[in-house]
């Protein structure tokens, strides 16, 4: 029982480490089975912007799915891991931005030359990955506490935008965007985290018009 208790009290910690551990495999993977070099930082970056994203989605569905099925353990402890799973996002958009200016398209001097919809959506990109970062930095106890709860939570109501501006920086220029096979679950998942929202939203109002009866 006491291994299981630490376990949970760690389990930031874990994700974290799983996060590091994962980008190390995924590094070296692609390194195996990609010859050329170019491809390899182009799909390597294009892998990191895909675990942001999917991470992304675990951090956003965990809060409205636990208000519609109750906080079981296992949801309890996710919902405990969250900050963590937020920092990972960070992480792994970072490095995807990385990889884009610098290994694909040539570092920031060659960014002025591209197509105005593809300059577009780098801004909403690099707008995004700005939320993040600081949503990562306001991640930690001692940070919520010198912020105050208010603006870290408003800061928190930021990262839906930032999560809009994400779809619409994918939608514009990702490749893998543009494919049924990967745009209709990805849209599908969209519908469902959209519902969920909702469904937490009606059942919040209900509550505070109950309360205001009862008062
Ligand atoms: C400074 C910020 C960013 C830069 C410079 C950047 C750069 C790029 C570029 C150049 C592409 C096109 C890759 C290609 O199809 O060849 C791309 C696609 C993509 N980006 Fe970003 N990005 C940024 C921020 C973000 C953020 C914040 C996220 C998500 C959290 C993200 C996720 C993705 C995904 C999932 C794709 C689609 C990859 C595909 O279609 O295979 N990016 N990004």
């Amino acid at each position: 029982m006491a291994i299981v208790r630490n376990l949970s009290r760690n389990l930031r910690f874990y994700v974290l480490v799983a996060t590091i551990l994962l980008s190390i495999a995924l590094t070296c993977l692609l390194r195996l089975v990609t010859a050329n070099d170019q491809v390899y930082i182009i799909h390597l970056g294009k892998f990191f912007g895909l675990m942001a994203i999917v991470y992304w989605y675990i951090v956003l569905v965990l809060s409205p799915l636990s208000k519609l099925i109750g906080k079981r353990e296992w949801l309890r402890q996710l919902l405990f891991a969250r900050r963590a799973l937020g920092v990972s996002v960070a992480y792994f958009a970072l490095v995807h931005a990385l990889l884009a200016v610098w290994g694909q398209l040539g570092g920031l001097p060659q960014l002025g030359l591209l197509p105005s919809i593809f300059q577009l959506s780098l801004w909403y990109g690099v707008v995004a990955l700005g939320v993040l970062l600081l949503m990562a930095a306001a991640s930690f106890d001692g940070v919520i506490r010198w912020m105050g709860f208010g603006r870290w939570k408003w800061l928190q109501r930021l990262g839906y935008g930032a999560g809009v501006l994400a779809i619409l920086h994918i939608w514009l220029i990702g490749v893998h965007a543009a494919v049924g096979a990967v745009a209709i679950p990805a849209g599908a998942a969209l519908v469902v985290l959209g519902g969920l929202e909702a469904l937490r939203i009606v059942r919040l109002l209900t509550e505070s018009r109950q309360g205001a009866t009862h008062a």
